[in-house]
């Protein structure tokens, strides 16, 4: 018997990074024994802020491959490139038509992406989060395992659900739960511990890829930015570069932050950062390697998008041809 239904997904606009590893694709790979599954390569999302077409395109085969590669199984879990399945734009609109504009005002990601000219944003981007909304309840979705960064759409699409709820006077959505776990729920950069690690961080030191070698890996956590406190003592507010960095050894080594610090007491720094890249190549190069392994047959990540298409298509249509007859539309 299963827990429920995860509903969870990842735009395809550059390369994985650590911070999805840690705070999202590592969960989907533990929880896809107990619920069911579906994880979605988000390219109607990435097509909010300008994309170039062939980008887009490889971009989503290096998503399928690392989600694969993290440990995620398409026989076990379905994967789903997004604009595959039509039930998700068309159930953004009838959602969008539930929802006040003064709840999209709060978004904060859309006041950080948008920028000082907000006259200039797309709709597209001004109504992402409800499209957010519809990818997990055109399936039902029940949890979303995600990073941090997106508490506020989830709660948001617990209001959208509930606001449908309300108008067909019946439970139809389930409201769906945020399932954020482990030590790592926000990797910060490794440049400036104030931003979070970003696949559009113009700085490839800021971030950890999963495609990233073993000699790339060391590199960028020697350069990683420190203070020149001497020892080891996680303070997030003084000292975020550090923190980031213990944050980062605890949720690869599964250890606690305490555990960590109490470990390199009294080492030095470069001790510490050199056993943080160590560590880091230990975990990630198995992934890595998997990745290439899968990148160089594009016709299994065809085939594993295509079945994923059909899967997902199956659950979601007669919930959308369900949210039709309760909106009064004659449907066929
Ligand atoms: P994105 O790369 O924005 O499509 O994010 C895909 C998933 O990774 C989402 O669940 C995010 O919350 C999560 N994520 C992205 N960046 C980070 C980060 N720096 N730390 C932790 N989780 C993250
Ligand atoms: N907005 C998410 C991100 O950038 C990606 C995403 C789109 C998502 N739709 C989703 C995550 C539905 C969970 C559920 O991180």
């Amino acid at each position: 018997m299963k827990k429920g239904r995860i509903f969870s997904g990842i735009q395809p606009t550059g390369h994985m990074h650590l911070g999805n590893y840690l705070g999202a694709i590592r969960h989907w790979a533990d929880m896809q024994h107990d619920y069911e599954a579906i994880h979605g390569i988000m390219d109607l999302h990435a097509i909010t802020v300008p994309q170039n077409p062939d980008d887009l395109r490889a971009a989503t085969y290096e998503t399928c491959a690392a989600i694969m590669a993290a440990g995620v199984d398409p026989a076990k879990a379905i994967i789903v490139a997004q604009s595959t399945v039509t039930a998700h734009s068309e159930l953004a609109w009838i959602l969008g038509c539930h929802t006040p504009l003064g709840w999209l005002n709060r978004m904060t990601q859309f006041k950080d992406k948008a920028g000082k000219d907000k006259e200039k944003a797309g709709l597209g981007l001004y109504g992402y989060p409800v499209l957010m909304a519809a990818d997990i309840l055109t399936y039902h979705g029940t949890h979303v395992p995600v990073g941090e960064d997106q508490k506020q759409h989830l709660e948001l699409a617990r209001d959208i659900a509930g606001a449908f709820n309300r108008a067909c006077n019946q439970e139809f959505f389930p409201l769906p739960e945020p399932v954020i776990q482990g030590e790592a729920t926000r990797v910060m950069s490794l440049r400036d511990g104030k931003k979070k690690m970003s696949k559009s961080d113009p700085s490839d030191y800021s971030r950890i890829n999963l495609t990233d070698t073993a000699d790339e890996i060391a590199q960028k956590f020697k350069k990683a930015t420190s203070d020149s406190h001497p020892t080891i003592t996680y303070d997030e507010e003084n000292r975020p570069e550090v923190a980031n960095l213990i944050t980062i050894y605890a949720a690869l080594s599964g250890k606690t932050s305490e555990q960590v610090v109490a470990e390199f007491d009294g080492q030095g720094f470069a001790n510490f950062k050199k056993s943080l890249a160590d560590l880091a190549v230990e975990k990630l190069s198995p992934i890595t390697q998997r990745m290439r392994d899968y990148m160089a047959d594009k016709s299994y990540l065809d085939s594993v998008l295509k079945s994923g298409a059909e899967k997902a298509d199956a659950i979601a249509q007669p919930i959308l041809r369900k949210t039709k007859e309760l909106t009064g539309f004659w449907v066929k």
